[in-house]
């Protein structure tokens, strides 16, 4: 063993209790308690669901929580019966020892689940299975005893590999209490090819084990049983690829597929891979929907549909949501499936509990706000008519536009200054107009400030859709790659009047630069275009403008501005000290802290709440955290590829007022859940992952503190003069100081000789 388990945190065993945290914390210390029986919550009543039963569909957990810890271990089985819907149905894929005993393993070949390469390298064979010639270490070469050995590598996470043995289908019964059985046989024509019996060891164990459901891609293996079992067990016949052959009928699955009156003579229902039912185009967009749910149930079969795991790239309409496609399995269009077959059995759980009815009332204004991060930038380029129209489709509270400047003067919402970075400019006839601009990064760009409007809509200039996590491979909505339409300030100050939103939110960036390099006063230009649309007296939609510079905000609250300033703090920091509050209050009243300042994480797992959400709370701040994304690269472990887990911890723990996201659509149907309201009966599949309690397993490498921020990173010198624009340098308007040029706006931090002037600015501001 190469890490000690302590209980640490957890807390003994009292919490096992009563209501149990879907924690890993929770498992920690129930591992051992737990025959004792795992709380069988309520569950949440939605309607009826549209399944063959009328019953709310299995969550049937694959090789248990395999999603994050190794399939078909122990921590994986109580994990999942923890964190799931109660009745979430285990599922072990059988395989036969040498001596005949049935193990739990992922895959025939046991190379990539388990170390058996490592314990035996010598014992390699090469079998053909099912027609394909496999090499590796199978299970029928070794008994029981040579392969009590640590198992489980090639999991999502190294954490967690070679911890936990091979567990035996015997096993199984203790670790997952009263929740039912769920076993697939995979191969049953091989083993039997190799003298092994799978029909004989399933009735050898009928005594000790209770076996709700038998599936296999053997028609002729269920036949075989079937009659054998007492009326409790269901047969289910999976079906694989629709061309290959189900080698105990010699018929393609395909085939099959069109008899299911026969199938139904043997099965009660069958498993059948997602695409049967949503079939994908080749760029990866689905289809409409078939008909064979309705077929099946027509026939009396009941339908589970397999191949869910929140880790994968599923369809680019799902907007990289795991739980979205869930919902389109068992609500959607008049179908349900009857169980759903899953490597993140949570999500399953989440989506049939708590998801399917949402919560028509308005719950629009309510905090947390859904702030959306460059429209609704997850499915569109950023800050375009596409992006901000669906984030409002989409839900979203406020729409944000950060504003740059063209050449010619006009006020644009894009999400970044360098063209490089959202538009295709840099394969254009633009990249001419590259240069290096010092004031604002060190590499060369083409910057908004030197295009003009009418450059913006020449039609060779086209939006790019962002791509955050391209490190991974990993696009966005690829049709709609260079869709939408560039939007001026007073363009989204129009769209912002629409009666769905409760405000919009405008970003000012290297005020100081365009004051001093070009000549404009981008505070004073927000303002105006704010008058001009309308917005000075408008009382239905509040408007919000945020910066990092906090010369911005000072200024706009001299000027006795009705906007709701917001400051956002620099990355990663863990707390903030007194002095800094007291002057950010001076100016703001809220703030935009990044994730990773709201909870310290070591090796992407979490292991502790920074406290620096409440030290702005209880400075009488809003606190609003940003980026909030989909794609499950950008979540620590601890949340298991799971957006709607992250949220529930930024609610339920810290109670953020703001959510800026690139995917509004996941954070408002979040606040429509019918679960989070429900107080002591809220499922544990909804509550909070305790922080650090994944950890403790993990053992990832110890960090040092966060920084704290300090008063000197708040203040900043005012913003400089506002250049004349056709003289360069040009004199400043009389009655003010001309201060020490600035730099970069990116400066957080203000210097000795500025010091006393600041100091004269924030007092200025106490009067
Ligand atoms: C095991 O993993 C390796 C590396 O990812 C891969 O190349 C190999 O094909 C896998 N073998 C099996 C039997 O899945
Ligand atoms: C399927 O084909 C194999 C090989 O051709 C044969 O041995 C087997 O008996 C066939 N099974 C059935 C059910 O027809
Ligand atoms: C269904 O399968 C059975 C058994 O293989 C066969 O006898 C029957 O003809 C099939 N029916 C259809 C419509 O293919
Ligand atoms: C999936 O998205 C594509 C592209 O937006 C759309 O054409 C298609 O209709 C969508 N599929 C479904 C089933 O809604
Ligand atoms: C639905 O939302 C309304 C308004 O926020 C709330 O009062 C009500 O309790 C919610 N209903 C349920 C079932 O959660
Ligand atoms: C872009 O504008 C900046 C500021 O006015 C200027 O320094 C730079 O030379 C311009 N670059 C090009 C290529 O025009
Ligand atoms: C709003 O302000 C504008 C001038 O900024 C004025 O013309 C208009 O009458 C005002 N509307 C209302 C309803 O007060
Ligand atoms: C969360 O914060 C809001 C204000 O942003 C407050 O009204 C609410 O009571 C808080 N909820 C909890 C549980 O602390
Ligand atoms: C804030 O001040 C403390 C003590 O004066 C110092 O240790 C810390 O590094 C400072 N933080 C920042 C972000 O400068
Ligand atoms: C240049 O500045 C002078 C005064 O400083 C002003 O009269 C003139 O209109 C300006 N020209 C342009 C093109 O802005």
């Amino acid at each position: 063993m190469r890490r000690s388990r302590g209980h640490g945190g957890g807390g003994g065993g009292g919490r096992c209790g009563g209501r149990l945290p879907a924690s890993a914390a929770a498992l920690l210390c129930c591992l051992v308690a737990l025959a004792g029986g795992a709380a069988a919550q309520k569950a949440p009543v939605p309607a009826t669901y549209k399944t063959l039963s009328g019953n709310a569909p299995l969550v049937i957990a694959q090789g248990g929580f395999s999603g994050i810890f190794p399939d078909s271990s122990k921590v994986s089985y109580a994990f999942a019966v923890i964190a799931s819907a109660p009745d979430t149905s285990s599922w072990c894929n059988v395989q036969l020892t040498k001596d005949g005993v049935g193990i739990c393993l992922r895959d025939i070949n046991m190379q990539n689940c388990t170390d058996v390469s490592q314990a035996y390298p010598a014992r390699q064979k090469r079998y053909v299975v099912d027609g394909v010639l496999k090499t590796g270490w199978f299970p029928m070469d070794f008994t029981m005893s040579e392969l009590r050995m640590t198992q489980a590598i090639y999991s999502r996470t190294p954490n967690f590999d070679n911890l936990y043995p091979i567990l035996s289908v015997t096993d199984l019964p203790s670790i997952v209490n009263s929740s039912p059985l769920w076993l697939n046989v995979q191969h049953d024509i091989f083993y039997r090819q190799h003298g092994l019996n799978m029909r004989n060891y399933i009735l050898s164990i009928r005594k000790g084990v209770s076996v709700d459901y038998i599936s296999s891609p053997e028609l002729g293996f269920l036949q075989s049983i079937a009659g054998r079992l007492g009326r409790k067990t269901k047969l289910v016949f999976c079906f694989l690829d629709k061309t290959s052959t189900d080698p105990s009928t010699n018929q393609t699955y395909g085939s099959l597929l069109s008899n299911l009156t026969f199938v139904k003579t043997i099965a009660s229902g069958i498993m059948i891979p997602k695409t049967y039912i949503w079939p994908v185009t080749s760029d990866n967009y689905l289809l409409p929907h078939t008909s064979i749910v309705t077929d099946a149930h027509n026939a009396g079969l009941e339908v589970y549909a397999a191949d869910f795991a929140n880790d994968r790239v599923i369809p680019y309409n799902y907007s990289y949501d795991p739980l979205e496609e869930y919902l389109s399995f068992i609500s959607s269009d008049g179908f349900s499936v009857d169980g759903v077959l899953s490597d993140y059995p949570i999500t399953a759980s989440e989506a049939i509990g708590c998801f399917v009815n949402l919560n028509s009332s308005k719950v629009h204004n309510e905090n947390p706000l859904v702030i959306s991060h460059n429209g609704a930038s997850g499915d569109y380029p950023d800050c375009t008519d596409l992006a901000y129209h669906n984030a409002i489709i989409d839900g979203a509270n406020v729409i944000d536009c950060p504003v740059q400047v063209t050449s010619d003067g006009v006020l644009v919402c894009m999400s970044s200054v360098n063209l490089l970075d959202t538009t295709n400019a840099g394969q254009t006839s633009f990249s001419s107009r590259a240069s290096i601009v010092s004031e604002i990064q060190p590499t060369p760009g083409i910057f908004t400030f030197n295009l003009t409007w009418d450059d913006f809509n020449s039609g060779t200039l086209k939006p790019k859709i962002s791509s955050p996590l391209s490190l991974y491979l990993y696009k966005r909505n690829p049709r709609y790659t260079n869709l939408g339409k560039f939007m001026k300030l007073s363009d989204f100050l129009e769209i912002g009047k629409d009666k769905d939103l409760s405000g919009v939110m405008i970003i000012i960036e290297n005020a100081a630069f365009l004051a001093k390099s070009l000549g404009i006063d981008i505070v004073d230009s927000v303002t105006t275009a704010l008058n001009d649309a309308g917005y000075n007296n408008r009382t239905t939609n509040e408007v919000m403008i945020q910066s990092k510079d906090s010369a911005v905000l000072v200024k706009l609250k001299q000027q006795k501005t009705k906007c709701k300033l917001v400051y956002t703090l620099p990355s990663d920091i863990g707390d903030a000290s007194p002095s800094s509050l007291v002057d950010i209050k001076k100016f703001a009243s809220a703030v935009v802290v990044d994730k990773s300042s709201v909870f310290a994480l070591s090796g992407d797992f979490v292991i502790k709440t920074n406290n620096l959400v409440k030290d702005l709370q209880s400075a009488g701040l809003d606190v609003y955290a940003q980026v909030f994304r989909n794609e499950f690269v950008s979540q620590p472990w601890d949340y298991f590829s799971d957006e709607t887990v992250e949220i529930n911890n930024f609610v339920q723990l810290v109670n953020v007022s703001g959510f800026i996201t690139d995917f509004p659509k996941t954070v408002a149907r979040y606040k429509k859940n019918s679960c989070t309201r429900l107080g002591n009966d809220m499922p544990n599949y909804m509550q909070y992952i305790q922080v650090g309690s994944l950890a403790q397993l993990a053992q990832p490498p110890a960090i040092a503190p966060m920084p704290t921020l300090n008063a000197s990173s708040v203040e900043e010198p005012p913003l400089p003069p506002v250049a004349s624009k056709n003289t360069s340098g040009g004199a400043p308007p009389p009655g003010t100081t001309p201060t020490p040029g600035t730099g970069s706006s990116d400066a957080h931090s203000a210097t000795v000789s500025t010091g006393r002037l600041l100091a004269m600015v924030f007092a200025a501001l106490l009067i």
